[in-house]
């Protein structure tokens, strides 16, 4: 069936500071669509719009699953998570003092998922073997990388059908942004995920992507409807491939 994220219009602030402004994008099932800003430019604002966390002034975000039609500025986080939606945070936000394995089964709240924690924990050793290897050790003392795939099997404990991830580069060094940006793109194609996923890193995200946006000051710049579209696009050359526009 049927599975849409639509957002339109979005608007949003802390207070006296305008994060975003009358954002519009859509990201269809089994897509996986990047968006792509600089530092400061709203990406987090907005994977938290989409999770609950960060309300919107004006807009509207709807999440089509199997014929019903959800607005998510009015629902709780826990209700977008029973919803099939999960986010990889940025900076990870693992809790370092608890073992990989604990880590892992707090990932397992949205209640559909319960049932399957078994299969989802053999699920997420399986995509990640490293975390089956280190169940027991504590997640702090893992390297940046563990930490990322960690991160990131935590939030597949919950059986998204949505995964946002958010700048899952930052912090790794170029071979383990690369490893990591591959395992979004497996995991895609072997759970059938729809992904939308924050990035500064143009060449490492366009390599998993369909199609992106472009984000700056809030506001989405351009819209890229390929990948093809985004390399040839003044913009993206400017900001991401070091050309002077
Ligand atoms: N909790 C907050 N309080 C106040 N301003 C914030 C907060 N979080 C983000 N901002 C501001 O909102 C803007 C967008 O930030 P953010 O969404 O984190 O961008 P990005 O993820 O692209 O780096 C920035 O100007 C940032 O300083
Ligand atoms: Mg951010």
């Amino acid at each position: 069936m049927a599975f849409k994220l639509t957002i339109s219009g979005a608007s949003a602030s802390y207070g006296a500071v305008r994060a975003l402004e009358n954002v519009t994008l859509n990201v269809q099932q089994g897509e996986t669509v990047v968006l792509l800003g600089t530092n400061g430019n709203g990406k987090s604002t907005l994977m938290k719009c989409l999770m609950g966390l960060v309300r919107p002034t004006a807009g509207t975000i709807t999440l089509e699953a199997d014929g019903v039609t959800h607005d998510l500025t009015k629902i709780a986080t826990e209700d977008i998570v029973a919803l099939g939606v999960a986010l990889v945070p940025e900076g990870r936000r693992l809790f370092s003092k608890l073992t990989v394995e604990e880590n892992l089964m707090l990932g397992a709240y949205r209640k559909e998922a319960r049932p399957a924690i078994a299969r989802n924990l053999a699920f997420a050793y399986e995509a990640f073997p490293i975390l089956a290897e280190r169940r027991t050790q504590l997640a702090g003392t893992m390297s940046g990388g563990q930490q990322q795939m960690l991160a990131i099997g935590r939030a597949m404990m919950s059986s998204p059908r949505l995964l946002l991830v958010d700048e899952p580069s930052v912090g790794l060094s170029p071979l383990l942004v690369s490893q990591t940006i591959t395992k979004i793109g497996e995991l895609r194609q072997k759970f059938g995920l729809t992904v939308l996923m924050a990035e500064q890193n143009f060449q490492q995200a366009v390599r998993i992507a369909d199609r992106g946006y472009i984000i700056v000051h809030g506001s989405i710049a351009y819209e890229g409807k390929s990948v093809e579209d985004l390399k040839t696009n003044p913009l993206v050359k400017q900001l991401y491939l070091g050309a002077v526009a």
